[in-house]
């Protein structure tokens, strides 16, 4: 036998055994790793957590049998085909929103403002931390403003005006170096502007007044 070919036969064990393990590691991240089916389970565990949606734009719409990124309100990045924006503004709908929203990981921009939704929102949020713009404005949450707000190391626009926020402003906000916008007018808020706010170098906007 050609020792050439010798070498070629005793160096393909390695390189199987290599390409047996990346394959394995790689059926092992993907099984575990969200995608767009995630995204979906969590935007079906939002709609039905909506008690009222005068109409019918989501009970129709938000259908399984098509994708998710031809629902209404929502926009899919082509890079890693996962919801990157939700837009929910003026729709009349009623609801809370269901800690599953926090499995939306590739979300920059969630918008529900002018709607009916209430209650508190929930910390599994906070896994949203690609989340550029955030608008809860004109609906009827409640509940002390999160301190966990202040953990979204890209949020530039943040808008909770016209709810029934109560409590201070969390000192974590002054962690929002990217923070350009900050409306929180016409709420329950009361106490001090926390001294830590100076540390959100890009603000431009800051709204506080009717608490
Ligand atoms: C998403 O991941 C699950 C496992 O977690 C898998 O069963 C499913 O086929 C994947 N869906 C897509 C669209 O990749
Ligand atoms: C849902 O709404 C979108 C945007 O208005 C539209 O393009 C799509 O065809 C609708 N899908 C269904 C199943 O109604
Ligand atoms: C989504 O989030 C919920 C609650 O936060 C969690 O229990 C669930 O396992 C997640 N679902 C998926 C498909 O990742
Ligand atoms: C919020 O709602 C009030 C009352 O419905 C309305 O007057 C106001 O214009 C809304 N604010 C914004 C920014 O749309
Ligand atoms: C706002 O919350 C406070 C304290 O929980 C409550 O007393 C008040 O009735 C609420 N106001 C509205 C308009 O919901
Ligand atoms: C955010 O701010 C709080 C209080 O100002 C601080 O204790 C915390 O370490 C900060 N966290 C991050 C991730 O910067
Ligand atoms: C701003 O941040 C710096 C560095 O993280 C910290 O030393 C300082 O105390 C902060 N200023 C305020 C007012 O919190």
């Amino acid at each position: 036998m050609p020792k050439s070919n010798l070498m070629a036969k005793t160096g393909f064990l390695p390189t199987l055994m290599f390409l047996l393990l990346f394959s394995t590691f790689r059926a092992i991240l993907s099984a575990n790793s969200p995608n767009i089916s995630t995204d979906q389970s969590a935007l079906l565990a939002l709609k039905s957590y909506i008690t009222h949606d005068p109409h019918n734009l989501l009970a129709t719409n938000w259908s399984s049998s098509t994708s998710v990124c031809n629902w209404i309100g929502v926009t899919c990045g082509s890079r890693h085909h996962r919801v990157t924006a939700l837009d929910l503004s003026s729709m009349d709908l009623t609801g809370i929103i269901p800690s599953q929203l926090g499995n939306l990981s590739f979300l920059a921009l969630l918008d529900i403002s002018q709607n009916s939704f209430h209650g508190s929102l929930p910390t599994e949020l906070i896994d949203l931390h690609r989340l550029k713009y955030l608008n809860f404005g004109n609906n009827s949450f409640s509940g002390e403003i999160p301190s966990w707000f202040g953990y979204f190391p890209t949020l530039e626009s943040l808008y909770l005006y016209g709810n029934n926020f109560t409590g201070v402003i969390p000192s974590t906000f002054g962690n929002l170096s990217k923070l350009e916008t900050l409306i929180m007018y016409h709420n329950n808020l009361k106490g001090q502007i926390p001294l830590r706010i100076e540390n959100c170098s890009n603000l431009i906007k800051l709204y506080l007044e009717d608490n």
